[in-house]
């Protein structure tokens, strides 16, 4: 049985905002190096090192077999840049297995390139493949005493999945430096991209892409910073740092390759420039720029606009041309900073590089930071920050569960079109099921239909490799061979693919929000993932308890039964051992709505206040800069809830004291666009168990129309995980009306109709 309802499409109004929805992509779960990156051989330059990952050093990714030597070298290298290299005595074979293996098929090419250099020459053998089963083979001739590069095609064979096998026969001397297997494309070219990758980006008809981060923009320490001239120019000229993320910028996908994406998906650059800062959680913290570089910085950044845009007059459109791209790349978006604080550092730094770009290049619209939340202390003081300003846009992240989402449809109808545009650079519900993709189309429709503030929005993080996640969820996962699109993948394609160009005012007629209620029964529970810790002088709602132990990772110690709406907890806890603090959970047990007030949370540096609805967690107030739970030092806790109120105390201090949000979430949403060639674009959302049928009746009596219709259905709610690929793909069908047509959504289902007249 279907439940009706109606859409009633209204007048036309505001331009729809033209470049909507991108991409945003930072080296991050091996999204670059190992992933979009067509490189194949992993550390294939040697230069992974200790301070990308404990334990990590030249030779990480390559294995020796045989009797022979490799011996890794600093003497002499290729370049400054590039300088560890390795001699290799034979007999041995230097076997590296890339990301998990290489994938070989038959039909694929690929060209191996390396540096190598011998007092003799020598003939050295390359294999992809296993030592039993060579799939692809080739052979190398080294015949120069200095640095040379030589390349080779890998012919086709069997399909599979390998290892790049260099065989140096015995007594062979041979230095080998840069080594680098790339599929070669169909013009015979060795590919930058990942082919299958990028189809799937082209795929979601990106206006814009966003890079590098994320933190990777501004860096975990000053010289982790990004600096786009160190990127760009020959590869193994490159310099590669730490990836704040625990492994290897190789800068393979540079600011070249960067720009090249965005030809190939047909989307305009937003390079996001550190606004002068390290990251706030940087060891020390925020530290800025010295007032000494600050010069050379600025003009870093006035240099990119030039190198993206200058004539080949100017110097660094110059560059840019004999890099290999006479044409301007068409930028018209500069991000500076990503979620700093709002520090007098910050307020210095960010001031110098806007002005100077607004001064130097006002056809490019500079946008401003506000912190990692869409509220908080972070939140305002950006926002307070780009009012004082003139900023012309803001960026603001938000990674909520799907509640927030539902609750925040209609998020930008109160800000005031006068004040600075916003681009949603990083957003997410939390989780791959369908709940969250459909929790983000409904916000998705809800930014759509206020082009007179929110201008650009890009899901975070884009791209990750299986079993190299430092985050989740993502929107894409692949392995070596494969592309795993999520459920909030389909959905961005849904929204990128069709677009209206004026927004139409949408009314519905029978359905409502659905009521948000706080649970009337639950328990509380103290938890420590991480430390020992010891409760003493429990008192619940009045009552005294006897004293808790919690260890590591354990379940936790249920303290009794609650009215989570009306409960006051104290204690005091001394942690034993371990690292960081604990936590209190009060509610009912997951997937049930519950709270969880973190003392010591994120590396011992917070307390915050998270939520969770239907087992999604996101944070509900805070986090909020702690000292630190110290091993032997009490701290004593009193968490008061009072309805919605919700009051935590930390050795007296009152950190916590707001209301949880009780607005209804909006499951049922639709809007409506027009487009020049009389077509509306009307999209529903249906985020609950109920099957629905949407009347949509269309403006001005059209006639007969025919709704091309893609949906995406057919799961429960909480299907979906992540490193693997969605349970939904979109399918598509027709319907017919007049001035109007029926829509089926099924319970949890998007759908997105192109509606022209019939005939
Ligand atoms: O998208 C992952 C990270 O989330 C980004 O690097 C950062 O900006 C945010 O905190």
């Amino acid at each position: 049985m279907s439940e009706r309802f109606t859409v009633r499409v209204g007048a036309p109004g505001a331009d729809a905002a033209p470049d909507l929805w991108g991409l945003f992509i930072e080296d991050l779960n091996d999204a670059l190096d190992g992933g979009l990156n067509a490189e194949l051989t992993r550390n294939g330059d040697f230069e992974f090192n200790e301070a990308d990952r404990e334990g990590w050093h030249a030779l990480t990714g390559w294995t020796v077999e045989g009797s022979g030597t490799v011996e890794v070298r600093t003497d002499d290298p290729v370049h400054p840049n590039n300088s560890h290299y390795v001699r290799l005595t034979g007999p041995l074979t230097l076997v590296n297995e890339g990301w998990d293996g290489i994938a070989v098929a038959p039909g694929r090419k690929f060209l191996l390139s390396l540096f190598a250099r011998s007092s003799e020459n020598q003939r050295l053998t390359a294999v992809i493949g296993s030592a039993a089963v060579p799939l692809a083979g080739s052979e190398v001739f080294v015949e120069s005493i200095e640095w040379a590069r030589e390349e080779m095609e890998l012919g086709t064979g069997m399909p599979g999945r390998g290892s790049l096998r260099i065989e140096v026969p015995a007594f062979a001397v041979v230095d080998l430096d840069c080594v680098s297997l790339r599929p070669l494309g169909a013009d015979g070219e060795p590919l930058t991209f990942r082919p299958d990758l990028l189809a799937a980006l082209q795929e979601l008809k990106p206006s814009f892409i966003r890079f590098p981060g994320g933190c990777l923009a501004h860096g975990y320490g000053l010289d982790n910073m990004y600096h786009w001239k160190r990127t760009i120019g020959p590869r193994h000229e490159r310099e590669q740092i730490r990836n704040t993320w625990g492994y290897h910028q190789s800068r393979q996908i540079g600011y070249v390759e960067y720009f090249e994406l965005c030809l190939a998906t047909g989307a305009t650059p937003i390079p996001i420039v550190a606004a002068g800062v390290c990251c706030q959680n940087s060891p020390g913290g925020p530290h800025p720029i010295p007032e000494s570089e600050m010069d050379a910085y600025l003009q870093d950044v006035l240099d990119l606009v030039e190198f993206a845009n200058g004539g080949t007059d100017t110097a660094w459109g110059a560059r840019r041309a004999e890099l290999g791209h006479p044409e301007p790349f068409g930028m018209r978006y500069l991000g500076i900073g990503n979620e700093d604080q709002i520090t007098d550092d910050f307020r210095d730094r960010y001031g110098r590089i806007e002005d100077a770009v607004r001064a130097a290049h006002p056809e490019i619209t500079v946008i401003g930071t506000s912190g990692p939340q869409p509220a908080g202390p972070d939140y305002e003081a950006g926002w307070a920050f780009v009012r004082e300003r003139g900023t012309p846009m803001v960026d603001e992240h938000g990674y909520l569960n799907p509640r927030w989402f539902h609750q925040n449809t209609d998020r930008y109808e109160s800000y005031d079109p006068a004040e600075a545009k916003v681009y949603i650079g990083e957003y997410a519900a939390r989780s791959n099921t369908v709940r969250s993709a459909l929790a983000e189309a409904a916000y998705m429709i809800g930014l759509e239909r206020r082009p007179e503030v929110v201008r650009l929005a890009s899901y975070a993080p884009l791209l990750a490799r299986v079993g190299h996640t430092q985050w989740v969820p993502d929107l894409i996962y692949f392995t070596a061979d494969e592309v795993l699109p999520s459920a909030s993948y389909h959905v961005q394609q849904m929204f990128g693919t069709e677009r209206g160009e004026r927004v139409h005012a949408v009314e519905l007629e029978g359905v409502q929000g659905e009521p948000v209620t706080l649970p009337e029964a639950g328990t509380a529970l103290l938890r420590s993932d991480r430390a020992t810790v010891a409760f003493t002088g429990l008192v619940l709602d009045g009552n005294p308890l006897p004293d808790a132990v919690t260890a590591p990772g354990g379940e936790g110690v249920l303290l009794g039964g609650i009215d989570p709406r009306d409960t006051d907890l104290e204690f005091t806890a001394v942690r034993r051992d371990g690292e960081e603090g604990f936590l209190v959970r009060l509610g009912p047990e997951a997937p049930g709505s519950h709270l969880d007030v973190v003392v010591g949370g994120w590396q011992n540096k917070s307390t915050v206040v998270i939520r969770g609805d239907d087992g999604i967690t996101s944070d509900d107030h805070g986090p909020l800069p702690y000292p630190g739970v110290r091993t032997g030092e009490p701290v004593r806790v009193r968490i008061r809830t009072q309805g919605p109120r919700v009051r935590v105390w930390v050795d007296g201090e009152l950190r916590h004291d707001y209301e949880q949000d009780l607005r209804p979430e909006q499951r049922v949403v639709a809007g409506a666009f027009s487009r020049g060639d009389g077509e509306y674009v009307v999209r529903l959302v249906n985020a609950t168990a109920t099957a629905r049928t949407a009347a949509v009746e269309l403006p001005g009596d059209p006639g007969p129309v025919t709704a091309a219709v893609r949906l995406l259905a057919g799961a429960g709610p909480d299907e979906g995980r992540p490193h693997e690929a969605s349970p939904v793909a979109p399918a598509d069908s027709r319907v017919e009306g007049d001035s109007g047509f029926d829509l089926e959504l099924p319970p949890w289902s998007f759908a997105t109709a192109v509606v022209q007249r019939s005939g």
